[in-house]
């Protein structure tokens, strides 16, 4: 093959070759198409020696420039493929930052909203409030004293059975245990009022409380209850039913009544089981309240006179009551809720109904 006559097209060529390729692969094969040994630069190159001395250096100079014009040509679009493959690599690998910042740009920001617990809590404390009630708080850690001494409930005492209890140190120097109720919330307000002159007392206590309980449909192992305790003069059992009557038609509604059945707590003498009309039935019967009509929601009674003498209040002067129940237990029978765990759960379907 002999020299063609436009080298010039041969250069043009390659370039629009050189200028195709896309990745380091391309260039690779473009390369050898346009300057390697197979190439139409390097057979003219050979035919370079059947021409005339004057014309051969005349092409050889000029085939001479159009290597170097090509091969420099390769190796820029080699570069300028290297950087973009390194820019992709970057793109594909980018951590989009702006999509944790002030929430996700693809989805706005949702607002969530009080979890079910805490807006019964909030609801109970309403209508107690409401009542002349103030709301008052105790430390969810208590020493023995304060979760059962002071409550008439000595150490061996059989009643501490009935709570099953964390125990965070036993002995000394003081035993200390996770509240297994809030009645102990009644002797901190109780001792400081004795110390403050801060008779008489009307007083709801919320909070959590802990037992060694396994958890099942209606029971939590960590839960609320909500303690109540009126110290004043001439207090009778009367306030207390009454009490809780106007509290069970004000949070649950007029057609749902409370009833007292007798029973046994350590602090309370005379004590109560404190039950509300069924919320399923509605009083019929039916499977959640044992076709009784009625569901148990905490205990009450009058303030044990030996819980005044642990405090330091004249049991001849004044006179109370008490009661605690479960703020989750009335989640429960106010929205009908099968499941109590399902309360922890934090499942998104179940939390967005309330
Ligand atoms: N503390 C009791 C419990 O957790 C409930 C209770 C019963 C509270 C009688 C009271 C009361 O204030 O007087 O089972």
């Amino acid at each position: 093959m002999g020299v063609p006559d436009d080298i010039d097209a041969l250069v043009d060529e390659a370039r629009a070759a050189i200028a195709a390729a896309r990745s380091t692969e391309d260039i690779r094969n473009v390369a050898a198409l346009v300057s390697g040994k197979k190439s139409p630069l390097a057979a003219a190159s050979r035919g370079l020696g059947g021409l005339e001395p004057d014309a051969r250096k005349e092409a050889g100079r000029r085939l001479h420039e159009a290597r170097t014009t090509i091969e420099d040509l390769v190796e820029r679009r080699r570069t300028d493929i290297k950087f973009e493959e390194l820019s992709r690599q970057m793109e594909d690998s980018r951590v989009d930052l702006t999509e944790f910042i002030g929430g996700s740009i693809a989805a706005p920001a949702t607002r969530g909203h009080l979890h079910l617990v805490t807006q019964t809590r909030d609801a109970l404390e309403d209508v107690f409030v409401g009542m002349g009630f103030e709301v008052a708080e105790g430390p969810e850690i208590e020493t023995d004293w304060f979760n059962f001494g002071a409550l008439n409930i000595p150490p061996a005492h059989p009643a501490r059975g009935m709570w099953d209890t964390f125990y965070l140190n036993l002995g000394a120097p003081e035993t200390t245990v996770l509240r297994t109720h809030t009645s102990p919330v009644q002797v901190h307000l109780m001792e400081e009022a004795v110390v403050d002159g801060g008779l008489p007392i009307h007083a709801v206590m919320p909070g959590r409380c802990y037992r060694r309980d396994t958890p099942d449909a209606r029971h939590l192992p960590v839960f609320h209850q909500i303690e109540g305790l009126v110290v004043d003069k001439g207090i009778t059992f009367a306030d207390l039913a009454g009490t809780i009557e106007v509290f069970t038609t004000a949070y649950f509604g007029p057609d749902i009544h409370s009833r007292l059945r007798p029973a046994y707590f350590p602090f309370t003498e005379p004590s109560a089981e404190y039950e509300i009309t069924c919320t399923i039935c509605h009083g019929e019967g039916c499977r959640t309240c044992s076709q009784t009509g009625w569901i148990e929601l905490g205990g009450c009674g009058m303030v044990d006179p030996a819980v005044f003498d642990a405090v330091g209040i004249d049991p001849d002067q004044w006179t109370g009551f008490a009661f605690g129940f479960g703020i989750d237990r009335c989640a429960q029978m106010r929205h009908q809720i099968a499941d109590m765990r399902a309360l922890t759960e934090n499942d998104f379907r179940f939390l967005r109904q309330f």
